[in-house]
């Protein structure tokens, strides 16, 4: 054998270990890499640029040099389409060879990246994705978000209390909205409610015109809400024309459906609604009205969303990762990542070391307008919160 031979030969074999160890090539100076794997087109795009813009002003804010190395963002979108996502972080791990994958708007599209971050060792910031079993995808993700059954139980205990002993549940027919309608249901009946009806809509392009006939004809106290966010105001513009505010029935829900992009003009039928949920723009501490104002002068004036606060805390953990390792990727930035307490915009926060799940806050707020806007006014709250939906 000649060494040209040799020489393909051991390529070769390097490759094959690569592909079977899954080691990937992560290169321990220079920039460090993030890929966010976005949906920036598409029903779901305003979510996906409030991840990037929250992740952005984090660099803004704290500068752009993690552990003596520069952050450099890859960001590619999805679509929102699951094979695009997965077509996507594979790109980034093999030819942009970013050292940590993030984003991921809908829980599809974080399930269809998981194989990619545990075959290439990646560590995955979740920054949406709320369903439970998400973080069981893969054990390099670590997620910052949210879960919907830690944001059902709130309004599913508050309710009761408060003169609503009947529900109907309307949701997204997909994970976290089944997610939220078992959890609710569990939680609210528990402590004394009863669900009537559990409805559930199309994900996309839902017309909810015929389900809320259905809701009125029930003539449940309240209707139960879960829509992912961006699709709240057609929800509520439907649920005013056919008459189910007059009607007495109530609306409660997650925070997904009153969320802060959009609530501002949702018009008076928004007034009054309760939701239980991790994050209001509204949010009275110091940490929050910083970094809303941040938000909004980075962003011509828009109001931060739950969305943006997951970027912005993605990015929290990514950097206080990389000090502890040094700068150093792959496994190692995993383990760092986990255990993490901090003062997040919207309070108090720690990344699970056993879960790599977030324990949070759950507030219960009312939507109320302040200074001639609408916002979430937060009320009440339940401490440090785990995810209810895996056995917690
Ligand atoms: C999800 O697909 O997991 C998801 C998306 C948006 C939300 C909540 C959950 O507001």
């Amino acid at each position: 054998m000649n060494f040209r031979y040799r020489l393909h030969g051991l390529v070769a074999i390097a490759g094959l270990l690569v592909l079977a160890t899954g080691a990937p090539a992560h290169a321990q100076t220079g920039p460090v890499k993030v890929g966010l794997v976005l949906s920036l087109t598409g029903p779901f795009a305003a979510t996906g640029k409030q991840i990037e813009a929250g992740a952005r002003l984090y660099l803004t804010r704290h500068g752009d040099t993690m552990a003596g190395r520069k952050i450099e963002f890859v960001v590619k979108d999805d679509g929102g389409l699951p094979d695009q996502a997965k077509r996507i972080a594979q790109e980034m791990v093999v030819n942009d060879k970013v050292d940590v994958l993030g984003g991921f708007v809908l829980t599809p599209l974080a399930l269809a990246v998981a194989p990619v971050a545990s075959q290439s060792k990646t560590p995955a910031i979740v920054m949406s994705a709320g369903t439970s079993s998400v973080i069981d995808a893969s054990p390099f993700f670590v997620r910052v978000s949210f879960t919907l059954p830690q944001n059902s139980v709130g309004v599913a205990e508050w309710a009761p209390r408060n003169g609503i002993k009947s529900v109907v549940t309307l949701v997204s027919d997909y994970g976290p909205g089944i997610d939220a309608e078992l959890s609710f249901k569990k939680r609210f009946e528990a402590s004394g409610g009863a669900v009537k009806e559990a409805i559930r809509v199309p994900v996309r392009n839902p017309d909810f015109s015929p389900f809320l006939q259905k809701v009125r004809d029930e003539k449940p106290d309240a209707v139960f809400v879960f829509l992912p966010a961006g699709v709240g105001t057609q929800f509520m513009k439907q649920f005013a024309s056919r008459g189910l505010d007059k009607a007495g029935i109530r609306l409660i829900g997650t925070g997904d459906v009153t969320e802060d992009d959009i609530l501002n003009d949702m018009g008076d039928v928004a007034l009054g609604v309760v939701t239980s949920h991790h994050y209001s723009a509204a949010h009275p501490s110091p940490e929050n009205q910083a970094f809303v104002e941040a938000f909004k002068k980075a962003n011509g004036g828009k109001r931060p969303n739950y969305m943006a606060v997951a970027g912005y805390d993605g990015m929290r953990v990514l950097s206080h990762a990389l000090k502890a390792t040094g700068g150093k990727g792959g496994e190692p930035l995993l383990n760092a990542m986990k255990g993490q307490s901090f003062d997040s915009p919207r309070g108090p926060v720690q990344i699970d070391p056993q879960t790599r799940d977030i324990v949070q806050n759950v507030y219960i707020r009312r939507v109320e307008r302040k200074e001639g806007e609408l916002y979430n006014v937060e009320f009440d709250v339940m401490k440090a919160v785990r995810d209810p939906g895996r056995g917690n």
